[in-house]
């Protein structure tokens, strides 16, 4: 080793021992006589001095080094002088007093500073990655990435789990993305699919007899990029034979629990997770996986005023849609303007307007709409909403899913700026009774609102027949901080359930059996009842390290436009690479 010890690991204990250290300069500074460097390796810095008169060779190299110079530097470690001291650096109570340095290594001045977390636009800390990892919360989030892996790893093998890799060059597997394709030489004009997730292959190695898998798995999806996606990420896939729903999920809470509280000091909220209908997420929160770190919650007040002189209202409630509103703790004294960009917020979501209503301090009430309803609806409202003085109260009239998706964007909103989605703190929970099927309006068919593989509720089987879109699945999202951060279910284990689902989603029977004729094949060489789960490992890191999109805990990301900046993938390439695969180019 070209080192003896640790940077971060120098202590008092360590005073008097002579040692040799290798690293990276953090920062220099050459006082004229003395010359200080502070030098990082990857468990933390220690202060180098180097002193002209009792070592001259070793200051003479140590005075040419600059920031990210590679040196290694032999030394004696000394406790510091008083009033010298640096409380801040867990090294701080000693330095090293330099004998020899050698430069292993110079380097150009980089195109930011790698020793201070100060913001860097992130195109160049994409295209300079290496040193963009080379920063302390890089560091500690890759670190922390690897202690859930090895968290879960460990987890798993103590239950009985085996690892198995499946495949990367594959068939198409949809979770509703796109396909990535890779061309084939050797079959001209096929193409391999990139997984979209292992599903198949996990529910094959349960009708081999495997009882209990998982793999830390890469996924790849070609859809649009936001904060919480990215091209190619990361599961935790695992599957169960011989469970039913709450066996996943008891497994799963076991195990996510555990790596949060093992894994970070963020508060975890509400243990156990609680657990909320699909119906339930939609009527308290307006979304199927809500911010649980706050409250806010919907309140439906459409009999309060189905017969009130509010025409929108009472129209509205005629018609079959709803009124509900939210309740903005201290926020009664929003000035108009607040209030306009609410407003506009709403109609953004779908919202032909915003209706609210402010109490004031001493009760009194300021509102868009209040003087078209007579006193006792009004004091019915505010009984029903529990309004405080001080409170803002929004209300929206509409169809429920416009109401759903205005109220939690407008919750989102106000919590986001009452402070109250903290990312110390960390809520979780599991939606549950999802319905099967979603109607695609435009492809006039049903899609499914899981997967193809997801099983019906068992009592909802024979609605399959009657009223798909009435039947609820076997499937269970596990939920972060008002983002899916896992999906699983039970899966459809028998043939004709099988195929029942792949003629409602409009799957010709010959397509379903060119694409997935090995999964009905299989189904009729005993599959056993088995269903799973997959956490995303990218997005779970991301709440666990308090960052605010997955990019940070990724070493090597792509950009919103799933491009890697530092390597300039994708790039063109090869005329004879193309010619072997058998491709043309067309120019747009
Ligand atoms: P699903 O499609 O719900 O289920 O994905 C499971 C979890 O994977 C993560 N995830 C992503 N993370 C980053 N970037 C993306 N583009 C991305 N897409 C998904 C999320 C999500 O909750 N085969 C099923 C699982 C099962 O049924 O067992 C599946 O893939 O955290």
């Amino acid at each position: 080793m070209l080192k003896t010890h640790n940077c971060g690991g120098l202590r008092a204990a360590h005073v008097g021992q002579e040692i040799t250290l290798a690293g990276w300069v953090n920062r220099w500074r050459d006082h004229g006589g003395l010359a200080f460097l502070d030098l990082r390796d990857r468990s933390g810095i220690v202060q180098v001095v180097s002193d002209p008169d009792a070592a001259p060779g070793a200051h003479a190299v140590a005075r040419q080094a600059r920031s990210e110079f590679v040196l290694q530097v032999r030394g004696v470690v000394r406790r510091r002088p008083d009033g010298l001291t640096n409380p801040d650096m867990p090294t701080g109570e000693i330095e090293v007093v330099a004998r020899q340095v050698e430069i292993l290594n110079p380097a150009k001045t980089p195109p930011f500073y790698v020793y201070d977390d100060s913001p860097v636009d992130e195109a160049l800390r994409l295209k300079y990655r290496y040193l963009d990892l080379r920063r302390q919360r890089m560091q500690r989030n890759l670190i922390l990435r690897h202690r859930v892996v090895k968290y879960i790893r460990d987890f798993l093998a103590a239950r009985d789990f085996v690892e198995i890799e499946t495949p990367i060059l594959f068939k198409t597997t949809p979770e509703g993305a796109r396909d990535y394709l890779v061309p084939s030489r050797v079959h001209p004009g096929e193409f391999y699919a990139l997984p979209q997730s292992p599903q198949q292959l996990k529910q094959l190695l349960m009708v081999a007899g495997f009882e209990r898998y998982f793999q830390i798995a890469r996924c790849f999806r070609d859809e649009d990029q936001r904060g919480d996606r990215q091209p190619e990420f990361t599961q935790l896939d695992l599957e169960m034979s011989f469970v039913e729903r709450e066996d996943v999920i008891a497994l799963a809470e076991a195990l996510l629990t555990g790596v949060i509280e093992d894994c970070c000091e963020r508060e975890l909220l509400l243990k156990p997770f609680p657990r909320l209908t699909y119906a339930e997420a939609l009527r308290r929160f307006g979304s199927d996986r809500p911010d649980m770190r706050f409250g806010m919650e919907l309140v439906d007040i459409s009999d309060l005023v189905a017969e009130s002189g509010f025409g929108i209202f009472s129209k509205t409630v005629e018609g079959g849609g709803q009124v509900r509103g939210i309740r903005a703790p201290g926020c009664g004294s929003y000035s108009r303007r607040q209030i306009d960009e609410l407003t506009e917020l709403a109609q953004r979501e779908g919202a032909k307007g915003l209706a609210w209503m402010a109490v004031g301090e001493g009760g009194e009430v300021r509102s868009s709409f209040a003087k078209f309803l007579a006193g006792e609806e009004i004091a019915a409202i505010i009984e029903r909403m529990e309004a405080e003085p001080g409170d803002l109260l929004l209300f929206v009239a509409a169809a429920a899913p416009v109401v759903n998706a205005v109220l939690n964007g407008l919750r989102l909103e106000l919590g986001e700026r009452l402070g109250l989605r903290d990312a110390n703190v960390l809520a979780c929970c599991w939606v549950v009774d999802f319905p099967l099927f979603e109607w695609n309006e435009e492809e006039r068919r049903w899609d499914p609102s899981h997967h193809l593989f997801t099983a019906p509720m068992p009592e909802d089987l024979p609605l399959l027949d009657t009223d798909p879109g009435a039947a609820r699945g076997q499937q269970y999202d596990f939920v972060c901080n008002g983002v899916e951060t896992g999906g699983g279910s039970i899966r459809i284990h028998q043939r004709e359930v099988q195929e029942k689902v792949f003629e409602l989603i409009g799957l010709d029977a010959a397509v379903a059996r060119e694409r997935f004729g090995h999964m009905l094949e299989a189904f009729e060489y005993g599959t056993p009842p088995h269903g799973g789960i997959a956490p995303g490992i990218d997005r779970l890191v991301m709440f666990l390290a308090g960052e605010p999109n997955i990019r940070e805990v990724i070493a090597f990301p792509k950009t919103q436009q799933a491009a890697d900046l530092m390597a300039g993938a994708p790039s063109p390439v090869e005329p004879e690479q193309l010619e072997e695969l058998h491709i043309q180019i067309v120019d747009e």
